[in-house]
């Protein structure tokens, strides 16, 4: 979709856009439309429910005196209390009202509002993100979709005072999406298509950003010692593969800054289950079980985008977990880079053994500032968060306050969950220096992650974000299409530019 930003002015074809506040108090240009309508606004207003809260729309189709097709009324609320979430919410929401209607071309006319919590030039470009965010399809393999129910709209255009203004903001926010729109691809498609080495022939791409790739594969993993990873992916065809990305956007910070921000990605581009297999029903939704690893290279390839200006790494552990001649039994007993035993009691609780010898190299290699993982790590998470919320766990508070609050801002919401020592007990066993599941069903979430704490080096602050909640959506959200989320990406990115940029 093509997006620009223009002076004030009203189009004289195609779809408008306008604002009514809360109350029925119309936008200075549903005001003009209204007069130049013979009042059709307030008349459909008056013959609607339609009241201008934040969120409702009302659409006029083709008023008398108007070329356009048609005018779409947006309930802006109380425009004091409109936060950028919301901005970038009524953007999704009238862009996805539109996208099918036939029209080719919506036109935003975005008013000065007194007393407005943003003011024009963030509203249009916030607006226009969420339009944008909305917009994604993967419809890559619908060879026999008519026209008809295609989206019609090919361009969106800002109508606004200072348009150049608005165009600046919106470079970076391009960006982001760019790095949502990467994660949403990788997620969405099927395991036959991304297996360990397709996901970092991608992730290669980002090169053309100025990201340092590098790719190990079994032979270097072995040599580090990586047995807890190279485990899980022993009964697939596919090799497995670590994947490295660097971008050193503040090459010239010192000290505390110099140290880069280490994410983490759960990479499994499809979970079988392995030996422990999984039932049949659903088990396609283990496509996107490489959704943390997914989040990882979008995000990196929003940072490098919008020339974030701090140093940061992202490993991605990408295998396969299948059953086979070759696979990994239950009660075999790996060893991990950290040097640590791991009895493997269930080969479906995989996602923390690849993060095992993730973390232990990312933290021994790049000695981070802080270490976020993120993973499609238990079904438990679903259980006590549903999809609202991704699970934290962290050994930070400041760190956790941070991700709360970007959670916050983006509406990429986490929820923290506890850790601790009675929790961390439930790892140990007889055979090795722990198992790799808690016994039991209860606090599932919990074990897992206290799994990975043992992972983690004396004074690392760390933070482990369970998405198996969030990574899809069986509906549409207004700035996120159902289906791949990339829950995650903005998420991570508003934590960089609030914390650690600059
Ligand atoms: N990838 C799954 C978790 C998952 C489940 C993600 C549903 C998304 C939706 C993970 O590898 C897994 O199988 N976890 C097990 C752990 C158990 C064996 C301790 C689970 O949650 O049942
Ligand atoms: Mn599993
Ligand atoms: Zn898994």
């Amino acid at each position: 979709m093509n997006i620009s930003f223009a002076a004030p002015g009203l189009p004289a074809t195609g779809a408008l856009v306008t604002g009514v506040l809360e109350g029925k108090k119309l936008s200075p240009t549903a005001a003009a439309i209204d007069k130049k309508t013979g009042g059709a606004i307030n008349r459909a207003i008056s013959a609607s429910r339609f009241s201008g809260r934040k969120m409702e729309m009302l659409e006029v189709v083709a008023p008398h005196g108007l070329k356009n097709s048609r005018v779409l009324l947006v309930g802006l609320g109380d425009p004091e209390k409109l936060e950028v979430r919301d901005l970038q919410e009524l953007g999704g929401a009238a862009f996805a009202r539109l996208a099918r209607s036939g029209d080719r071309d919506i036109a935003f006319i975005i008013d000065a509002i007194k007393g407005a919590s943003a003011e024009g030039t963030q509203r249009a470009a916030h607006y226009a993100y969420g339009a944008l965010l909305r917009s994604y399809r993967f419809d890559k393999y619908r060879t026999k979709q008519k026209a008809e129910d295609k989206p019609s709209i090919r361009k969106l255009t800002m109508h606004v005072a200072s348009p150049q203004k608005a165009r600046a903001l919106m470079r970076s926010l391009e960006k982001v999406c760019d790095g949502v729109f990467f994660t949403r691809n990788l997620v969405s498609e099927p395991a036959n298509v991304i297996y360990p080495a397709s996901f970092a022939t991608r992730a290669r791409e980002l090169t053309k950003l100025g990201v340092k790739v590098q790719v190990l594969g079994e032979a270097a993993m072995a040599k580090m010692g990586m047995g807890a990873l190279l485990g899980v992916g022993q009964g697939s065809t596919r090799e497995s593969k670590l994947v490295v990305m660097r971008w050193d956007g503040a090459p010239k910070a010192r000290g505390e800054a110099r140290k880069p921000l280490a994410f983490v990605g759960k990479g499994i581009t499809f979970d079988t289950g392995g030996i422990s297999i999984k039932p049949a029903a659903g088990m396609e939704d283990m496509k996107w079980d490489m959704g943390g690893a997914g989040v990882v290279a979008g995000l990196m390839r929003a940072l490098a985008g919008r020339k974030a200006k701090v140093n940061v790494v992202g490993v991605c552990a990408l295998a396969e977990n299948m059953p086979g001649g070759n696979a990994q039994r239950p009660g075999d007993i790996v060893t991990s880079m950290s040097g640590q035993t791991i009895e493997v009691l269930n080969t479906d609780a995989e996602g923390r053994l690849v993060l095992a010898d993730a973390l232990w190299y990312t933290q021994e290699r790049f000695k981070p500032r802080a270490i976020v993982d993120l993973a499609t790590l238990t079904g438990a998470i679903i259980v006590s968060l549903g999809h609202e919320h991704a699970g934290l766990f962290s050994n930070d508070d400041e760190l956790s306050k941070a991700l709360t609050k970007a959670g916050m801002a983006t509406g990429e919401k986490v929820w923290r969950l506890p850790l601790g020592k009675a929790y961390d007990e439930l790892l140990n066993t007889d055979a090795a220096d722990m198992k790799n599941i808690g016994g039991g069903r209860a606090g599932g979430s919990i074990t897992a992650a206290q799994f990975l704490q043992r992972f983690i080096q004396e004074g690392t602050a760390w933070a482990h974000l369970d998405i198996a909640g969030v990574t899809w959506s069986s509906k549409d959200k207004a700035t996120v299409p159902k289906g791949g989320t990339a829950f995650g990406v903005r998420l991570l990115d508003e934590l960089v530019a609030a914390n650690y940029e600059g």
